[in-house]
C-alpha cells in the first residue's frame, strides 16, 4: 500500500461531506434532475491525499448512487490497485453528479450548475494530488479545449492541487492500446505523490 497521508480533523470532513451530500441530493439546478434516478455525489476517504475526478455517472452509477461502479469503475479499481491504492483510500467523484441521458457529454450549462458541488467537495477533502480522467473532465477543470494528448504526461497546477490527467477508463476499454500511456501517467503521478508524502512526513516529524 502507498503511504496514506492522514490529515487532521478527518471526523469533521466526514460530517461536512455528509451534510453537503444531503443538500446535493435535493439539487434541481439543471434539467438532469428530471431524468436522474440518483444524485451520484462521490465516495471514499474524506481526507484522502488523492482524489479522482471523472466525467459523469453512467447507467449503473445512476441506479446505485455510487461513482464508477460499472465496467469503467472496475477498470479504475484495477488501475488504482496497481498503483498501490485500495479504492476506499482515495476520494472518487465526477464533474457532473447526475447522469446525462443516453450517456451524452454533459452540456456547458449542466457543468456550470454542478461545478460548485465539486469545488465544495475538494475544499473539504483537501487532496494533495488529483487524477483527472478524460478530456471532458480536464477541459472543464482547466477551462480549455486542448486535446488530451497535449495535457497528459505532466503535472498541472489547479488552485492548490497538483493534477495529473489521463485517459478515461471507458476510452481504455474501447482502445486497449492506450493502456500503456495511461500506466505511464499513473507512474508519473505516483512518483510525484510519493515525493509529496515524504516531504509532508519530514515536516511533520520536525514539528
Ligand atoms: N464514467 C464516469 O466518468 N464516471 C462514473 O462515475 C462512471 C463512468
Amino acid at each position: 500500500m502507498q503511504t496514506v497521508v492522514e490529515k487532521e480533523d478527518s471526523s469533521s470532513s466526514v460530517i461536512e461531506l455528509a451534510r453537503l451530500s444531503e443538500t446535493a441530493q435535493e439539487c434541481r439546478k439543471c434539467t438532469l434532475a428530471e431524468t436522474r434516478l440518483n444524485v451520484v455525489f462521490g465516495e471514499g476517504n474524506p481526507s484522502a491525499a488523492l482524489a479522482v475526478i471523472g466525467e459523469a455517472p453512467g447507467a449503473e452509477e445512476d441506479a446505485s448512487g455510487r461513482p464508477f461502479v460499472g465496467r469503467s469503475g472496475q477498470l479504475l479499481d484495477k488501475i488504482l490497485l496497481a498503483a498501490g491504492f485500495a479504492r476506499q483510500e482515495v476520494y472518487i467523484c465526477n464533474i457532473v453528479k447526475c447522469r446525462p441521458p443516453g450517456n451524452r457529454n454533459p452540456l456547458q450549462d449542466e457543468i456550470k450548475s454542478c461545478l460548485p458541488w465539486l469545488l465544495a467537495q475538494l475544499q473539504i477533502v483537501k487532496p494533495k494530488v488529483i487524477l483527472i480522467l478524460g478530456k471532458v473532465a480536464a477541459n472543464t477543470i482547466f477551462e480549455n479545449q486542448l486535446s488530451l494528448g497535449s495535457m497528459r504526461g505532466k503535472v498541472t497546477k489547479w488552485n492548490e492541487y497538483d493534477c495529473f490527467i489521463t485517459y478515461h477508463p471507458a476510452a481504455l476499454l474501447r482502445n486497449p492500446n492506450w493502456k500503456k500511456g495511461c500506466w505511464e501517467d499513473i507512474q508519473l503521478m505516483m512518483s510525484h505523490y510519493e515525493m509529496l508524502c515524504s516531504k509532508i512526513n519530514v515536516l511533520e516529524n520536525k514539528n
